[in-house]
């Protein structure tokens, strides 16, 4: 076989998101010419499969169809339990039959939280990571809360130099989430007003249709709180809200968005969750399971900048449509009073899903003979802009990760910080509303916050 220049091992390859995100995004960054055609994939899984049965497998987990032709020249299952010390040997000598002596390797780990010590420890045992460039992936969850977030991460810093470390979340690797801080600080006309003197709250939503699918295990150990909140919602708010770096380099804006997470409250009092009525009859759910499955915080973020500006984060499954999104409301002009007319807030939509773009609403007049005024949008549309070129999320982050290049990934005291405001709502025990349809939960939130989402 000929000598492979990048090889990207994959833990956890029988899963969902390795046939529904992994294999694609490799795919198209192959066709792209963006990485190393001397590939090889290696796919490591406990079941007994042929590459065709694997492929099968894969194939059947999602509705894309996978070059399966062009995968089986480069990929390689590899039975093994990661678990199992003895069977590392095993995938040192396939990786080192396969390499070029200075190939780069990934290590992607979509393994659950519960497995990361044994596999780091067995990994780090066997010295798989040899190269200085080599890069180990990490999925989310990133522990369950900040004592097992510290132990993991303590346990990978005895293991793996902070370079080599990639812990992923999958938003920052969307359009429109990397193009927040240019619409922020690259426009005077929104930097300028990007503050509690002109804001009057932020909405930051990620609304889902599909319920929790074949993921009942990992998800009902962690909820709408630890599963979208710790993570996306919450980097959302931070490049939301954060101040403008120093520079543009990952470690200066990492510095501004930890400063965020540590100037972060919230209301207990006006925030709940909820869970979706028929979620105690999914399949491998326990019985009285009291996980959320939605949740609604009003939290505020104590800098100079946002001081008193609510911040609703709301986030939940079994919702009427899919959308992601944040929604700037900004306050009245002083003018308002003298126009003896209804006038509308003007808002800043900055819309991620399903299809990117950002939205400004305004007042008009209305053309005709009588002064009505109405709102109106000024629109860019990215998604139709860009048809079919827009890449997807793990497209950019496997190929960042590739180049070494950590914007897009978070820094340990990001986590650290998320982690200790997500301890403090657990804490609280927040009320859980079961709801048939987001109505209900629209009722809750107009009740308790006066406000419509
Ligand atoms: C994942 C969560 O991180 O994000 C899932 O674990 C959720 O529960 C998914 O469905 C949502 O991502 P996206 O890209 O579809 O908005």
């Amino acid at each position: 076989m000929k000598k492979k220049k990048l090889i990207i091992t994959i833990f956890g390859s029988t899963g969902d998101l390795t046939a529904r995100k992994l294999l694609p995004a490799i795919k198209q960054l192959y066709d792209k010419n963006e990485i190393n055609k001397d590939l090889q994939i290696l796919a490591l899984g406990r079941r007994d499969y042929s590459l065709d049965e694997y492929l099968d497998y894969m194939q059947s987990l999602t509705t894309e169809t996978l070059d399966i032709h062009f995968f089986k020249t480069i990929l390689t299952y590899v039975k093994m339990q990661i678990t199992e010390a003895s069977d590392y040997q095993n995938l040192k000598q396939v990786i080192e039959e396969t390499q070029d002596k200075d190939a780069q390797k990934l290590f992607y780990l979509a393994i659950g939280p519960e497995l990361l010590p044994i596999v780091a420890k067995n990994m780090y045992e066997s010295h798989l990571v040899t190269q200085a460039n080599d890069r180990i992936i990490f999925e989310k969850p990133f522990g369950h809360d900040l004592k097992s977030a510290k132990a993991i991460n303590q346990m990978l810093w005895q293991y793996f130099k902070e370079e080599q470390i990639y812990r992923i979340d999958h938003y920052l690797g969307k359009e429109m989430i990397q193009n927040i801080m240019t619409v922020r600080f690259a426009n005077i006309i929104f930097e300028s007003v990007w503050d509690n003197q002109y804001i009057d709250s932020v909405q930051i939503i990620a609304k889902e249709e599909e319920g929790i699918l074949n993921r009942a295990g990992y998800y009902d150990t962690a909820g709408a709180l630890k599963d979208m909140v710790q993570s996306h919602l919450l980097q959302m708010l931070c490049l939301t809200a954060m101040d403008a770096p120093k520079d543009y380099s990952s470690e200066a804006i990492q510095e501004e968005k930890v400063k965020v997470l540590k100037a972060l409250t919230f209301d207990p009092k006006v925030s709940f969750t909820g869970q979706y009525d028929g979620y105690l009859k999914e399949k491998g759910i326990k019985e009285s399971s009291l996980t959320d499955t939605f949740v609604f915080l009003k939290a505020y973020v104590n800098n100079t900048r946002f001081q008193g500006v609510p911040f609703y984060l709301l986030t939940g499954k079994k919702l009427e449509e899919k959308t992601s999104k944040i929604i700037l409301k900004f306050k009245p002009t002083k003018e308002q009073e003298k126009w003896q007319l209804p006038l509308s807030e003007n808002e800043l939509h900055i819309k991620i899903a399903p299809k990117d773009g950002v939205k400004l609403t305004f007042n008009s007049k209305k053309p005709g003979l009588k002064s009505h005024i109405e709102k109106v949008d000024l629109a860019y549309d990215m998604a139709s802009k860009y048809v079919g070129n827009l890449p997807e999320a793990y497209e950019k982050l496997l190929l960042d990760a590739i180049m070494g290049h950590k914007t897009l990934f978070t820094r340990w005291d990001e986590i650290e910080y998320s982690w200790k405001f997500i301890d403090k709502v657990v804490n609280e025990k927040l009320d859980l509303i079961i709801y048939e349809t987001y109505e209900k939960l629209k009722k809750e939130i107009i009740k308790r916050a006066n406000i419509k989402i």
